[in-house]
């Protein structure tokens, strides 16, 4: 299967060598072909370039892009996407002056959420999932990480896991198949039934959960909520420990609310990413600068929660790898929508646009270890694309805030 776009008003993202992470200045550089053509063969991006070098391509199927912009997908490096029911009535809560630690504190929170799934079968959690899955990826989403989290026993856990695991083998609805990394977030929260027993719940996931994926092959990733009332640090380091001997890497959520020095561990652990970064020292700025470990911003979640945001442009200053991600969940993000993130980025955060974009494609698909195949136009990687009409410059996707300005999602070189 061979399609050729030609008269592409702007191919966006446009990298020969797609696969460095981007800090610093380069953040600021969003290389594009102007009338540019786009060559996919097999689901891969096979050869681009301007119109002006064109030469006719053995392509099944042409397709005229006068007036389009086309661009890598979205890639989403942290979601919840699997979880049974909302709250509402916490967002009303809120509304009404309670904090969302306040909320947690009480049992609602994450236990609300691990209470009302246990209640589904797998099929019902699957099918539920598979119709966010559907709505993120025509919204632009073309590569999403998923974590567990909501089960909080060993058979919510892994029914979470093997329901990621499903919709990693069959797609979407209409059977597009974007990449899915999972992560197992068994220390999201410590259950009812341990309130008083960490110890015995933390033996629990080392010793029961952790065993049970490492045979079924349910994850690619470890992940521990770091904050007070949840995990210490000392708590994600034996956890994140545990993890690496079943070859999961680690990708964690951290000072969401406090600095308790979980992002030097992290990183000194070899963790992928750390992420929501909303309240920073300057230690955790050291400890980030120039490492490996990417930093993900979570804008929707600060959003939503009327909290304050993480400070990105002085991570990218200090020369730190930044990402950014929805954390679709149905506490504290109801929304997995990456075309909102990119305009709270840019308003909030006050991210340039190209800023906001290298981070949503390039450092997102570092952040779940996939440069290699996706997050920009090279050759090579898997035609994941975003087509955008009736738009003047990228600038117009968080402009239009609240709107989703994509024309068309192609999928392995496929519109869906
Ligand atoms: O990433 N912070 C921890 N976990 C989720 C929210 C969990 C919930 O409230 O259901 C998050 O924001
Ligand atoms: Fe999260």
């Amino acid at each position: 299967m061979s399609t050729l776009f030609t008269n592409i008003k702007e191919l966006i993202q446009v990298r020969e060598h797609g696969k460095d992470l981007l800090r610093g200045k380069q953040m600021d550089e969003l290389p594009s072909i102007k009338n540019a053509f786009l060559w996919i063969e097999d689901g891969l991006i096979k050869d681009y370039g301007s119109m002006d070098e064109f030469h006719p391509h053995p392509a099944e199927e042409v397709y005229d892009c006068t007036g389009k912009i086309i661009t890598p997908g979205y890639v989403d490096s942290h979601t919840h996407l699997v979880f049974a029911g909302t709250r509402e009535k916490e967002f009303e809560d809120r509304i009404h002056g309670l904090t969302y630690e306040e909320i947690a504190v009480r049992g609602g929170g994450i236990l609300n959420s691990a209470a009302a799934l246990g209640k589904m079968t797998e099929d019902e959690l699957f099918e539920q999932a598979r119709l966010r899955l559907d709505e993120v990826v025509a919204q632009g989403t073309t590569a999403i990480e998923i974590k567990s989290g909501y089960g909080l026993s060993v058979e919510s856990e892994l029914k979470i896991l093997r329901v990621v695991s499903r919709l990693r083998e069959s797609g979407t609805t209409t059977h597009h198949i974007i990449p899915i990394k999972r992560t197992f977030l068994g220390a999201h929260a410590f259950p009812e039934k341990y309130k008083n027993d960490r110890e015995g719940y933390i033996k629990l996931i080392i010793h029961e959960m952790l065993p049970k994926i490492g045979e079924e092959k349910l994850a690619d990733y470890i992940d521990v909520f770091c904050e007070t009332n949840y995990f210490t640090v000392d708590e994600m380091l034996r956890i994140i420990e545990a993890g690496s001997a079943y070859g999961l890497k680690a990708k964690v959520h951290v000072n969401q609310f406090t600095s308790l020095g979980a992002i030097d561990a992290a990183v000194k652990a070899g963790a992928v990413s750390v992420d929501h970064l909303e309240v920073m020292e300057s230690t955790d700025f050291m400890a980030l600068s120039k490492a490996k470990t990417i930093a993900t911003a979570l804008p929707s979640c600060s959003f939503f929660l009327g909290l304050d945001y993480a400070p990105v442009n002085e991570m990218i200053d200090r020369d730190i790898a930044v990402s950014l991600a929805s954390d679709y969940n149905p506490g504290s993000t109801p929304s997995g929508n990456l075309n909102f993130v990119f305009s709270l980025a840019c308003i909030k955060m006050k991210m340039t646009p190209q800023r906001a974009f290298n981070a949503l494609t390039v450092n997102a698909a570092h952040a779940l270890e996939m440069q290699d195949e996706l997050g920009s136009i090279t050759k090579g990687k898997r035609a994941n694309l975003l087509i955008f009409k009736n738009i003047e410059s990228i600038a117009a996707v968080p402009y239009n805030f609240g709107q989703v300005v994509i024309d068309q999602v192609v999928i392995d070189g496929v519109f869906i």
